[in-house]
């Protein structure tokens, strides 16, 4: 290949990184439920082994003839596919536990829909779901554009489109309106935040996160974006934020999305989030082993980005801001070094301890000045902020940090609700003595425990007063292994957290 040809194609794997959606779209439909089969049906049983999806009785004869041979045990989430049956399409059987089902338990049966064998588009029989959902349609449609994620702008092959569903039974009208104008931005919000997170750090940095970002939000209505550059943070006095920039070739940067969609006098709601677009930790060099994940270090801003973009698409009825600090964390000559003291935005100084502690940095800039800012009626903060929050709490809860038990009630029941569930971790008095620096103000790290440490170094800087959630994500942003919604790698964790808590406080 000549020189030529390889900057050619390489140029073009970053321009699809950045402008092109994820994994080409498939066509959802929605039909009544005596619609004709397609060559390949979906059909739910439960596990007393009725099947309430609309099958004649001779073909559900045959059906359950197969079954039987075949020695298949229903159970939430169990799947089989029969080839061949005598006068039928294909058929996968689907168990549907209880068949009592949620809107979490409609989006796993979704995903599971992503793992049915073939290309072929797929009838799905839904009219005998038992749930006090809406829309089970479109729920289950949202499953599966989760479950059906891949990331795969690195392969020379790429996978095939999206297969083509078609949902038989959903009240249609309803489950089509909430997907179109509602659910598949979604979708796109939360896969586009997985493809910020699983992209390498050569091609996302500060200004590649920007641009990605605009490709998502161009021509949406309402929306504002505001980028900070090195001058303006100096200008603002931003000094943390520079501080973590400085080892890196990429400048560091300030992205802004102000999304007016009430009064312009209601106070908004404010999302802040880290975005380390890699983390080496700096001269406090991390070591070698599991390195390579630190390019998903930016996953609370790439959450805080699709949340607000995703909101504004359905145009939700509130006021949001967007704020998403922007930094790479290298060493270099001229780096910041473990012992230096910066100087935040609101005046206070800070030692830093560690460069590897660099995400709180950047929340003790952004934080008080989006406070400041905007005076927002509560503000979040989402960060993959310590190891130690993930030790805790593992890949099953969000670790939750506020100062108002209330709060932390409502977040659990807005995360059990959204799928992504917060579990509370402390934060003390004493977590605050123990930041205190013989030589600045405060210092960065003290010792364990570190999410608290984390979350006290952050709520230095938010008033008594202010409603403030601290989500500490480092545990839940990447897995290890699968889920119906969530392939292993990135799990776009915190989207559809934060778009409940939006969904809640536009009601209020
Ligand atoms: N980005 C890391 C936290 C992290 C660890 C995220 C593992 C995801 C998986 C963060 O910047 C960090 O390095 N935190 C340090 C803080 C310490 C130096 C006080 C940590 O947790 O070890
Ligand atoms: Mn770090
Ligand atoms: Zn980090």
């Amino acid at each position: 290949m000549s020189l030529f040809r390889r900057r050619a194609s390489r140029l073009a794997l970053t321009v699809a990184l950045l402008t092109v959606p994820n994994a080409a779209l498939a066509d959802i439909s929605f039909t009544a439920p005596d619609a004709d089969m397609s060559e390949h049906i979906v059909i739910f049983m439960d596990d007393d082994g009725e099947r309430p999806g609309g099958m004649s009785a001779q073909m559900d004869e045959t059906l359950e003839r197969a079954l039987e041979t075949s020695g298949f045990e229903a159970g939430f989430g169990a799947h089989k596919t029969f080839y061949g049956l005598q006068d039928m399409p294909t058929v996968t059987v689907i168990g549907a536990g209880e068949n009592d089902l949620d809107r979490r338990d409609l989006h796993d049966l979704g995903g599971y829909l992503a793992k049915v064998p073939g290309d072929v588009p797929l009838t799905i029989y839904v009219d005998g779901l038992e749930t006090r959902v809406s829309a089970p349609g479109a729920e289950l449609a949202l499953g599966y554009r989760l479950g059906a994620y891949k990331f795969d702008t690195y392969k020379s092959k790429k996978s095939d489109a999206a297969r083509d569903l078609i949902f038989a039974g959903a009240d249609e009208d309803v489950s089509e309106a909430l997907l179109s104008k509602d659910y598949d931005a979604l979708a796109d919000a939360v896969n586009m935040t997985r493809d910020l997170g699983n992209a390498p750090g050569l091609d996302i940095y500060p200004a590649s996160f920007i641009e990605r970002i605009r490709a998502e939000a161009k021509g949406v209505p309402n929306l504002k974006i505001t980028v900070m550059g090195k001058r303006e943070l100096d200008r603002a006095g931003m000094g943390a934020i520079l501080g973590v920039g400085k080892g890196s070739v990429h400048d560091p940067k300030m992205l802004i999305l102000e999304y007016t969609g009430a009064g312009a006098n209601d106070a908004p709601l404010a999302l802040v989030g880290k975005g380390i677009t890699f983390d080496t930790g700096g001269i406090s060099l991390k070591p070698n082993t599991g390195q390579w994940m630190m390019k998903s270090d930016l996953s609370g801003a790439a959450a805080v980005g699709g949340t607000v973009i995703a909101a504004a698409k359905r145009g939700a009825d509130i006021n949001l801001v967007g704020v998403m600090p922007l930094a790479e964390n290298m060493p270099d000559g001229r780096a910041i070094r473990p012992g230096d003291v910066l100087t935040t935005y609101d005046g206070t100084t800070i030692e830093v301890m560690s460069t590897d502690a660099e995400g709180r940095l950047l929340l003790v800039d952004a934080v008080p000045y989006t406070i400041e800012t905007y005076k927002p009626e509560l503000i979040i903060d989402i960060a993959t902020l310590t190891g130690s929050a993930g030790r805790a709490l593992g890949d099953e809860y969000g670790a939750l940090i506020t100062r108002d038990f209330d709060l932390a009630q409502d977040m659990m029941d807005i995360g059990d609700r959204a799928g992504e569930d917060v579990w509370p971790l402390p934060l003390h008095p004493n977590h605050y003595d123990q930041i205190k620096s013989d030589i600045a103000d405060i210092k960065s790290t003290a010792g364990a425990p570190g999410a608290s440490i984390g979350a006290a170094v952050i709520g230095t800087f938010v008033e008594a007063d202010q409603p403030w959630v601290h989500l500490d994500i480092a545990g839940v942003d990447w897995r290890d292994s699968a889920t119906p919604t969530a392939p292993k790698g990135h799990a776009g964790w915190g989207v559809r957290f934060m778009d409940q808590l939006i969904r809640d406080y536009e009601k209020k």
